[in-house]
């Protein structure tokens, strides 16, 4: 039907065939991002698949991806109105709502002011510059002690357990003042469960595609469902807590400040930058969802990185020994001063590519792209494992090689490789907690390394296959140990 309407002289993207009905769905139920990397090299940059009987854009080569999110990012900056999505946040997300007008704007420039000033707002502790570093540095040796507790009392540990909780208290900390104990039963039901949500909302969920499957039980949509119910009605509690003890005199923290906003705005004409009082609690679910998962995954995949090749650990741990010493924590300003370890977070980033595709994006306008017709409200996926795999630009890409990114002598990131990395996505719906996101782990990692060296129990091995989600997951391990490297009065 949409090739009815092809102005004259354009082609539609190519594609593979699919079934009647299903579409493509068959063959993109599994690892979705592997296999449309596969169909890319076929196909090209530029290609459609269908997913039941909608048809889907999906974007693939840096260049080209490039192009439709910044020189053409008003084209491709909307959100498709899918299924899944309308239970994102009540249907309210900043990041998920098929809204991308002035509201969206406004909201956006809100929280990317809120997110910006709670975290560099200078520190009254005098050992850190600012706030986001003095939370990243007690939760980081919150997370020492608790290892080497663990390491007493269990022999053994699955660090996943802890890493959410502490990741969780960081923008906890910037968003409502607060900070949770490792044993706390209601945050722990939430954020340990986030493949819940990672499950649904990943790119190509057929409940999205298929009209009838959303009226079919289906137990990853129920599991969804309420996680998002749970999610809310916990932050709805808080939130609820910060009206009444609410005093514009003193703006505490993030909740605060768009409590001020929604209070202040009323007497002004313009719509689109008012936040309707209920709506406070949707624009901080969207900050603290996606500021606990993504960062969690990452920190996760680095450990397992880290047990998996102990000579990088290694190489690491002697940067850290020899630029910052026993004497004192690793800060954020440090964050220059480390190439191998930059690199490794990199390769990481790269290697891993934990969210392997963004959000999913829509189209607009009718458009084209590379000569290829694209009409309004065309769901649109962007592969970023895709480029970050892509042997254009990578030599041997699926080997994991942080020395792929320094300079000869090792003595310096280079800085055009490192950008060509995609995980944070680009253009109008990049990330917006991407510095605070890089930030934490880098503080996290490299206060935790160098303290402690990680390892898991002999004979045992991690399982690095990644599970298809929103954000790509490895199994949960058990096994893990840590030794201390060295004891430092007064640091835990
Ligand atoms: C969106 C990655 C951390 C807040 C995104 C997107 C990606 C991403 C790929 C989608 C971009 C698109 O659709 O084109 C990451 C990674 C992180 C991280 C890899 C950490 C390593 C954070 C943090 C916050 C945050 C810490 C908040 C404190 C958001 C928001 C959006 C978003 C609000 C939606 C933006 C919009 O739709 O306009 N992030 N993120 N992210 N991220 Fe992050």
């Amino acid at each position: 039907s949409s090739r009815q309407h092809v102005p004259k002289g354009l082609k539609t993207p190519p594609g593979p065939r699919g079934y009647p009905i299903l579409g493509n769905v068959l063959e993109l139920r599994k690892d979705t991002h592997l296999a449309l990397t596969r169909l890319s090299q076929k196909y090209g940059d530029v290609m459609e698949v269908r997913i039941g009987t909608r048809p889907v854009l999906v974007l693939s080569g840096l260049d080209t991806i490039k192009q439709a999110l910044v020189k053409q990012g008003e084209d491709f900056m909307g959100r498709p109105d899918l299924y899944s999505f309308r239970h994102v946040t009540d249907g309210q997300s900043l990041a998920f709502s098929p809204d991308s007008g002035e509201v969206w704007k406004a909201r956006r420039r809100l929280a990317q002011n809120a997110l910006k000033t709670f975290s560099t707002a200078p520190s009254s502790t005098s050992s850190s510059t600012c706030l986001l570093e003095e939370h990243i540095s007690k939760e980081a040796d919150y997370l020492v002690t608790k290892f080497l507790q663990l390491m007493d009392e269990e022999k053994s540990f699955d660090p996943y357990r802890y890493l959410v909780v502490s990741v969780a208290n960081v923008i906890c900390a910037m968003c409502f003042g607060k900070r949770y104990d490792h044993n706390d039963q209601e945050l722990l039901n939430i954020v340990n469960v986030s493949h819940h949500f990672s499950n649904a909302a990943a790119a190509g969920n057929p409940a999205d595609f298929i009209p009838v499957l959303q009226y079919l039980p289906s137990r990853t949509m129920s599991l969804f469902k309420d996680f998002n119910k749970r999610f809310l009605h916990f932050l709805q509690k808080i939130v609820q807590e910060h009206y009444k003890t609410y005093d514009k005199n003193n703006i505490r923290d993030i909740t605060d400040s768009l409590i001020e906003q929604c209070l202040e705005k009323k007497v002004e004409a313009n719509t689109a930058t008012q936040i309707p009082k209920e709506k406070v609690v949707n624009l901080v679910n969207d900050l603290f969802g996606a500021g606990f998962d993504s960062v969690t995954t990452g920190l996760s995949w680095s450990l397992m990185y880290l047990v998996t090749y102990p000579d990088i650990q290694k190489k690491i741990q002697e940067e850290l020994d020899q630029t910052i010493g026993r004497e004192r924590r690793p800060r954020l300003s440090d964050r220059g001063t480390l190439p191998y370890t930059e690199a490794f977070i990199l390769e990481m980033f790269r290697h891993s590519s934990f969210l392997p595709f963004t959000i999913p994006h829509s189209t607009t306008r009718d458009t084209v792209l590379n000569g290829y017709y694209i009409p309004k409200d065309r769901c649109v996926f962007v592969n970023q494992w895709q480029v970050n795999h892509d042997e254009k630009l990578w030599k041997d890409p699926l080997t994991f090689n942080p020395e792929r990114f320094l300079s000869a002598g090792g003595t310096e990131v280079n800085k055009v490789d490192g950008e060509k990395v995609l995980v944070f996505g680009l253009g109008k719906r990049k990330c917006i907690g991407e510095s605070i996101g890089r930030c934490q782990v880098f503080l996290f990692l490299s206060t935790l390394l160098q303290q402690l060296e990680f390892s898991v129990c002999n004979g045992k091995k991690v399982d690095m296959t990644p599970l298809y989600g929103l954000s790509l997951k490895h199994k949960r391990c058990e096994h893990f140990q840590v030794k201390q490297r060295f004891a430092v009065k007064g640091m835990n």
